[in-house]
C-alpha cells in the first residue's frame, strides 16, 4: 500500500512528556510550550491531564496551564481524563476534547489507574455519555499494545478487543500505545492488522515510545499499512510514571523531518518545532532527545551543514 499523502500529527509532549519529569516545570513554561507547538501548526496539542494529583503530582497544575494558554484558532487543546471527576475538571478548564486511557494488560491497568481493564471501561462509559451530550469528542488510548513491563508479550487480539470496546463506548479514534517502546516494525504491523479487523484503519492512531530506538521505524511500518494519525512528543520528552524504564515518545521534529522528506503533508513547520524543542530542553537544562533538533542546533546558533 502507498504511504498516506497527508498525516495528522498529535502532539503529546506537554502531557505524556512533562508528566514524567521529576523536576517541576512552571505552568507558565508549559503554557508557552503549548503556544509554540500550536504556532508550529500542530493541529492538536495534548495540554494536560486531569488525574489524581496524588498519582501524578506534576500534572496537578493542568487547569492553570489551560488558563494561561492563548488559544490559536483551529488548534485543538485536549486533556487526559480517567473518570468523571477528571472530565468535569477538563471541561471547566476549556479542554476542546478529552482522552480516556485503557490498557491491553491487566497488570498495567492496575498499576496505572488502580482497576481492572473491565472496571476502567465501566468508568469511561459515563465520561463518553456526558461528552456526547455536551458535544465533546473523546479519544481512547490503549497502552502496552506491544509489550507490558509486568506481563511481557501482549497478544494482538487483546489489543483489538480493548480498542473495539473503546470505539463502542463512543471514542472517535483509538491511539495504540507502545508504552514501553519494545515494539519492532514487524510486530507493530501485525498488531495494526489485528486491530484493523475490528476498528477501521482511519480511526486508529499510533503512539510509539522510543525506549529501544525503534519508534521511527515503527512509524514508517504502520504508515505502510495506511495509519495516518501519529502521536509524537516534542524533544522526545516523556515516559510513563507506571512503566519503569520507558523513555520518551518518538520526537515530533524527527517525525516531521522524515515526513517532509517523504513528501507527506502535515502542515507543521519544522523550524518552529525546533525552536519549541530547544525552548523546553533549555527549561529542563538538557539537550533535546531528538536527532534532528541536535543536528540543527539551537535557533540562532544553527550548524551550517
Ligand atoms: P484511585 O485512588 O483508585 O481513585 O485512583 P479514587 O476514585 O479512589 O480517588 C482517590 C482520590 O483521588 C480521591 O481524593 C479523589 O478525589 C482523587 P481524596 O478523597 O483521597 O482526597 N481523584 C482525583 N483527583 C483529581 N482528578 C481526578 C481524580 N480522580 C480521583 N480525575 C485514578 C484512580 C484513576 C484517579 C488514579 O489511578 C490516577 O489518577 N491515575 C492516573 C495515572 C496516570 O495519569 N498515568 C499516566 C497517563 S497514561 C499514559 O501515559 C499512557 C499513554 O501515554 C499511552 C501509552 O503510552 O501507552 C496514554
Ligand atoms: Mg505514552
Amino acid at each position: 500500500m502507498a504511504l498516506p499523502t497527508s498525516v495528522r500529527v498529535v502532539e503529546v509532549g506537554p502531557r505524556d512528556g512533562l508528566q514524567n519529569e521529576k523536576q517541576a516545570v512552571p505552568a507558565a513554561t508549559k503554557a508557552a510550550l503549548v503556544e509554540r507547538l500550536a504556532g508550529a501548526g500542530l493541529p492538536m496539542v495534548e495540554t494536560g491531564s486531569f488525574v489524581s494529583p496524588k498519582w501524578v503530582p506534576v500534572m496537578a497544575d493542568s487547569a492553570e496551564v489551560f488558563r494561561l494558554v492563548t488559544r490559536r484558532p483551529g488548534t485543538r487543546y485536549s486533556a487526559l481524563t480517567p473518570n468523571m471527576q477528571g472530565f468535569e475538571a477538563a471541561l471547566a478548564s476549556g479542554a476542546d476534547e478529552v482522552a480516556v486511557f485503557a490498557a491491553a494488560s491487566e497488570s498495567f491497568s492496575r498499576r496505572n489507574i488502580n482497576c481492572s481493564i473491565a472496571e476502567s471501561l465501566d468508568r469511561f462509559a459515563p465520561v463518553c455519555v456526558a461528552a456526547k451530550a455536551r458535544g465533546v469528542p473523546v479519544r481512547g488510548y490503549v497502552s502496552c499494545v506491544l509489550g507490558c513491563p509486568y506481563e511481557g508479550v501482549i497478544a494482538p487480539a487483546d489489543v483489538a478487543a480493548v480498542a473495539q470496546r473503546l470505539m463502542t463506548l463512543g471514542c472517535y479514534e483509538v491511539s495504540l500505545g507502545d508504552t514501553i517502546g519494545v515494539g519492532t516494525p514487524g510486530a507493530a504491523q501485525a498488531m495494526i492488522r489485528a486491530v484493523a479487523e475490528r476498528v477501521p484503519l482511519d480511526r486508529l492512531a499510533a503512539h510509539f515510545h522510543d525506549t529501544y530506538g525503534q519508534a521511527l521505524a515503527n512509524v514508517y511500518a504502520v504508515m505502510e499499512l495506511g495509519i495516518a494519525t501519529l502521536d509524537a512528543s516534542i524533544a522526545g520528552l516523556g515516559g510513563c510514571p507506571y512503566a519503569r524504564g520507558a523513555t520518551g515518545n518518538v520526537a515530533t521534529e524527527d517525525v516531521i523531518f522524515m515526513l517532509d522528506g517523504l513528501g507527506v503533508r502535515t502542515g507543521v513547520d519544522l523550524g518552529a518545532l525546533i525552536g519549541a524543542s530547544w525552548f523546553i530542553a533549555d527549561a529542563l537544562g538538557r539537550a533535546p532527545d531528538s536527532k534532528v533538533a541536535r543536528a540543527r542546533g539551537r535557533p540562532g546558533e544553527e550548524r551550517k551543514s
